[in-house]
């Protein structure tokens, strides 16, 4: 079980904010130690082994300080546990059926997973090997994002090679 939970948030009218506070408040009930913080705030996620990220949706997007958050701390966030949730619709919906992530959150997820995916692969590796694009452009980075997390996080060498 992680023992330090960072829960953050992303919240315009406060909801957001309260459950993130009661997810918190259960967890430190559980033992472990937990705080909620905004997540325009939370400047760093290393001192936490797990991390919890919420937004309230606005016309079907997530709050953008989720997604800043997770795009700013992507690389952290791969090889931690890592949960989302979603604050949303104002109707009884949610109480009827599960509602899947809006489009953007299911992409952060599958990037994260993809990332882990690759990490738990290379556990115990000598060398991991990758590719990068070909610098056709100096401003887009030559790794993905996935690829990118793994670099920073595999316990291995690794060798970027080009693409041919
Ligand atoms: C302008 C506006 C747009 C909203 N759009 C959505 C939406 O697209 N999908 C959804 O599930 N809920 C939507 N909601 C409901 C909010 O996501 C919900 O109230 C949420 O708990 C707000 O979070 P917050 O109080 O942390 O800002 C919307 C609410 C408002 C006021």
């Amino acid at each position: 079980m992680p023992s330090n939970v960072l829960v953050a948030y992303g919240t315009t009218n406060g909801s957001t904010a309260e459950i993130a506070e009661a997810v918190a408040a259960v967890l430190r009930k559980e033992g472990v130690a937990a705080e909620a913080l905004p997540a325009r705030s939370a400047t760093s996620v290393s001192p936490y082994d797990a991390v919890v990220v919420g937004g309230g949706l606005y016309a079907g997007r997530w709050h953008k300080d989720a997604r800043r958050f997770v795009r700013r701390h992507g690389r952290s966030l791969a090889g931690r546990p890592v949960w989302f949730f979603s604050s949303g619709p104002l109707d009884a919906s949610a109480s009827e059926r599960d509602i899947p992530p809006v489009p953007g959150v299911r992409r952060a997820m599958d990037k994260l997973e993809a990332s882990n995916a690759l990490l738990r692969a290379a556990t115990g590796a000598g060398l991991l090997v990758v590719g990068h694009r070909p610098a056709e452009r100096p401003t887009v980075p030559r790794t993905g994002p996935v690829t990118h997390a793994v670099i920073h996080h595999v316990g291995c060498p690794v060798a970027v090679l080009p693409h041919f």
